[in-house]
């Protein structure tokens, strides 16, 4: 079993990542293989709505998207993490979820059945509502979301700044676990 993290923070190590590694590190202690994929320096366009994608089953635009998506298609769990921009998930991370979610709907529903959920961290306010942004994705596209012991947001602002955040960082651990757990009794 493999679970996938997409970091949606156009900063490299920051603390999304930071969120996002200990969310991973419950994973992986479960047995589970884990790898991060940040979107960090790559070239993530938003949907064009050329349809391309309802009968050729792949996106038309050519830009680092694909490959992400394959992973994705081949993880058992997907977490989408990002830092809030101006009160929601940044745009990095939409055109991420604008595509994969099409990609998803064109190839069979791809990702129904997988597990996971989102990681969101901020300076000071709007993770909650991005949470529940990032939610409405998961729940679209057939994917199951377990819980924690908060909601899965953190405090942060420099690089950093969220390992400060000891409860943040346990949210994600054991949302971690959840996940775990469930990816394992669906697939026992
Ligand atoms: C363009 C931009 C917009 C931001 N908007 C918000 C915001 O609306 N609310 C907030 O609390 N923090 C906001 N922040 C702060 C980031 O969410 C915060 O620094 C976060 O830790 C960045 O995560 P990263 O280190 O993974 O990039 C913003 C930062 C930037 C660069």
């Amino acid at each position: 079993m493999k679970v996938v993290a997409i970091i949606g923070s156009p900063r490299q190590h920051g603390n999304t990542e930071i969120l996002a590694e200990k969310a991973l590190k419950a994973v992986s202690e479960e047995g589970i293989e884990t790898e991060i994929i940040p979107l960090a320096g790559k070239d993530i366009r938003t949907c064009t709505a050329c349809m391309a994608c309802v009968k050729t089953k792949v996106c038309s635009i050519q830009d680092d998207l694909m490959p992400i998506f394959q992973k994705m298609k081949d993880a058992d769990g997907i977490i989408l993490a990002s830092p809030v921009y101006y009160g929601s998930c940044t745009a990095l991370l939409k055109a991420l979820m604008e595509r994969t979610g099409y990609l998803s709907r064109f190839n069979g529903d791809a990702f129904k059945g997988k597990v996971g959920g989102p990681l969101v961290v901020a300076r000071r306010a709007s993770q909650v509502f991005t949470v529940a942004e990032i939610d409405l994705w998961y729940h679209i596209l057939g994917l199951t979301i377990p819980g924690s012991s908060y909601w899965n947001i953190a405090f942060g602002r420099e690089i950093g700044e969220v390992s400060k955040d000891i409860e943040g960082l346990q949210t994600a651990y054991n949302f971690g676990k959840n996940l775990a757990l469930v990816l394992k009794k669906i697939k026992a």
